[in-house]
Formats: C-alpha cells, sequence, structure tokens
C-alpha cells in the first residue's frame, strides 16, 4: 500500500478552494470549435519598444538580483506614471514595490494583515482570487451584493456594511471592476473615501484596469485616502503584458515596510529583464494604451447593444474588458449550469455570475478580449441558441 501524507498538510490550504474560473474555462475549453468569451487577458502584443528594453537588458548581462523591492529606476518609473495619470504622490524609494503580478501584491498584503477571525469587506460580484485568498489566511469574508445598485458600491450600502460589521479590519475594492466592467466616477469615488475615512478600515484598491476606461477617466481611491490605501496597479492589463509579471503595491510607508518583508520572503525580487522592460513601459509608454482602448470601445459598444436585443440585459460598461450581462429570464438561471450548457450547444464560452460570488447569481461574464470576428460569430451563434 502506498503511503499517504495529506493529513500533514495544513488545514487552511486544504480548506481553500482555488477560484473556479479556470477550472471552468478548463472544462470548457475541451469543447471543439468552442469560441472563447472567457479571457482575462489583452489579445493585443506587447508593445515593440518595451520588447526591445527587455532584449537589450538581456544583451547587456542584466541578469541579477535586484533590490528586493525592485530596481529603483524602475520603481521610480512606476511613480511618475502614477503621479501623471492620477495625480499621487508616492516615494518610489518608500512608498512603492515591485511585484510577481498584482497577484502577488495580493497575496503578501493579505498575509500582512489579514489572520484568524479577520473580518474583510467584499462588494460582490468580485474577482474571486480575494476569496480564496482571505480563506487561506483564516479572513472572514463579509459580501455586500451590489447587484441592487447596478452593480456599484453605493455610500449607503457600505455604511450599512460598517455598521453590521464594527470590527472589519479591511474592505477590497476592484474599479474598473474584473467581472463586471463597472467604474466610479469621481464625484462617486469622494462619496465612498468620505465614508471611509471616517473608519480605520484598510482599503486596498485594486486599479489594475485603470487604464482601460471608455468615455470616463480613472480617478483613484488613494488620492483621497493616503493614509489608509494600499493601492495595486500593473502592467498586465494597460500593456498587455500578463506573462511578463508586474506589478506594484504602494500605501504609507510604514505598512509598505511591514507588506514588503512578506514580499521579499516569497520571491526575494520580481525577475530582473521584466523590471527593465517595466521601466520602458512605465516610462515612455504612458499612452501604450491607447490604441487598444479605441478597439476595445468597438467590441464593447457591439457586445453591449448585441446582447441587450438577445434579450441578455447589461448595463453599458465604462472599463476593463468585460460585460456582466443577466441571463434572460426563460433560459436557466444557474449561472453555472447555462455556462455549461451554451459552451456545450452553442460553442460559445462564458463565466459564470457565480464564480464571482453571491451578487453575481443569475448573470454571466463575457470578456471582448478577442477579435471583432470572434465576438460577431460569439453572437450569431448565441442568437440561435437563445431561439
Ligand atoms: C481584478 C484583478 N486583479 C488582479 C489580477 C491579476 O493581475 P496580474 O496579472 O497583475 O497578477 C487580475 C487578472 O485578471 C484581475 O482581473
Amino acid at each position: 500500500m502506498t503511503r499517504d501524507f495529506i493529513s500533514k498538510v495544513n488545514n487552511e490550504v486544504k480548506d481553500t478552494q482555488l477560484p473556479d474560473i479556470y477550472g471552468f474555462s478548463e472544462q470548457i475549453g475541451k469543447v471543439p470549435d468552442l469560441i472563447k468569451l472567457t479571457l482575462g487577458e489583452p489579445d493585443f502584443p506587447t508593445p515593440q519598444h518595451v520588447k526591445d528594453a527587455a532584449i537589450a537588458a538581456i544583451n547587456d548581462n542584466d541578469s541579477h538580483y535586484t533590490a528586493t523591492w525592485g530596481r529603483i529606476e524602475t520603481r521610480k518609473a512606476a511613480a511618475d506614471f502614477l503621479k501623471n495619470k492620477y495625480d499621487l504622490n508616492y516615494d518610489p524609494a518608500t512608498q512603492l514595490v515591485v511585484t510577481n503580478g498584482v497577484t502577488e501584491a495580493m497575496y503578501t498584503t493579505v498575509k500582512a494583515f489579514i489572520g484568524e477571525g479577520d473580518e474583510v469587506i467584499i462588494p460582490t460580484p468580485a474577482f474571486p482570487v480575494y476569496d480564496s485568498l482571505f480563506t487561506l489566511n483564516g479572513g472572514e469574508i463579509v459580501e455586500v451584493s451590489t447587484q441592487p445598485d447596478n452593480f456599484l458600491l453605493t455610500p449607503e450600502r457600505l455604511e450599512e456594511a460598517i455598521k453590521n460589521h464594527p470590527n472589519a479590519k479591511m474592505i477590497v475594492l476592484n474599479f474598473p471592476s474584473n467581472p463586471t466592467g463597472r467604474t466610479y466616477s469621481e464625484a462617486q469615488i469622494k462619496a465612498l473615501a468620505a465614508v471611509l475615512a471616517k473608519t480605520d478600515l484598510i482599503v486596498v484598491s485594486d486599479e489594475i484596469y485603470s487604464e482601460l476606461t471608455y468615455g470616463t477617466t480613472h480617478t483613484s481611491i488613494a488620492k483621497y485616502l493616503p493614509e489608509q490605501t494600499i493601492l495595486f496597479n500593473g502592467l498586465s492589463k494597460s500593456h498587455a503584458m500578463t506573462g511578463w509579471r508586474i506589478g506594484i503595491f504602494a500605501g504609507p510607508a510604514n505598512l509598505v515596510e511591514q507588506i514588503a518583508k512578506v514580499h521579499e520572503l516569497v520571491t526575494t525580487s520580481v525577475m530582473t529583464i521584466s523590471q527593465f522592460a517595466a521601466e520602458e513601459a512605465f516610462a515612455n509608454g504612458q499612452d501604450d494604451a491607447k490604441p487598444m482602448v479605441v478597439e476595445y470601445e468597438k467590441r464593447r459598444n457591439y457586445l453591449h447593444e448585441e446582447l441587450n436585443k438577445l434579450g441578455f440585459e447589461n448595463e453599458l460598461p465604462e472599463g476593463a474588458f468585460y460585460i456582466f450581462a443577466k441571463i434572460p429570464a426563460h433560459l436557466n438561471q444557474n449561472s453555472y449550469d447555462f455556462c455549461l450548457e451554451v459552451a456545450r450547444e452553442a460553442k460559445v464560452g462564458m463565466i459564470p455570475g457565480g464564480s464571482f460570488g453571491k451578487g453575481g447569481e443569475g448573470y454571466v461574464r463575457l470578456s471582448y478580449a478577442t477579435s471583432m470576428e470572434n465576438i460577431k460569430e460569439a453572437v450569431s451563434r448565441l442568437k440561435k441558441y437563445v431561439k
């Protein structure tokens, strides 16, 4: 008999469910001829000048460890980017760390703040990795469904959640949002900030889609709550650099110093070649997202309209590259079963809204980070299916 050591694994790890979006995509990926509107990454190549910077770094033998927080030049370029774009003031020497994508920033931050029984407020539907990370660290999730408010957190609902959970330690915001594509205007951010300023909640703000907005400009909540915000951003979405693994976290120096301990223990430092590429992207690629945004906007407009015509009600999203649409009333309202059925029968891949928390049930997420040709074919298949 083979011996089994599974009982030695920490219970927190055993109890942690990985987000099912990846498993679900893989599962339906086996359907032949499937059009995938499931993808969470840009379908554009990384800008050439960024690739050239990486090639130069390789040829210059820049293949050593860097400072654990990242090369100071990369951090400075990132801080300048945040200043120019969003009027944020971070000292690159003490307030900003380069991470292995926002994913690592999320892990290190959660590890630094959250222990057994700590409550975290999450407006849902939300990016499901947060849920898994909090479970891994023993945190208790307080879900606030934004479904009744067109998927935007209102100051009233926020106040109510705070009142019901006075000991909550953290709130996680993500805008533009994965999965809804919705985002907040400056006035809405100010109103949320006014509520949060009266609390001592740590505000984790994942603004990774900040460069992908349509007809609106991004306002960071860190502008109004610099003392209590840990800001996440990165290059995966803005510069089509998912595989380069570049993110950052920034915040008050004393908090950043603590989070950076975890970062150092987990990674030592981020891959050096990627850091050179990131410096170039932040410093000289400030407009790199613009041509992508023009394309995304065309796709968004088309998909938004066509889905509404088909009975998949959806609000026009202001950012990211997702549309969150309501499953028509005459079809299966269980989002998981529905997406499985559509993948098998219509050969269109979508992500069940329920994968993003309670606030997402009854909906589906469609990504338009794929060609217009694919999107048009998917719409035509859905048309047949709905009939
Ligand atoms: C909201 C959100 N945060 C973080 C990430 C992860 O980004 P990164 O590639 O920088 O790890 C994603 C990726 O899909 C995302 O949608």
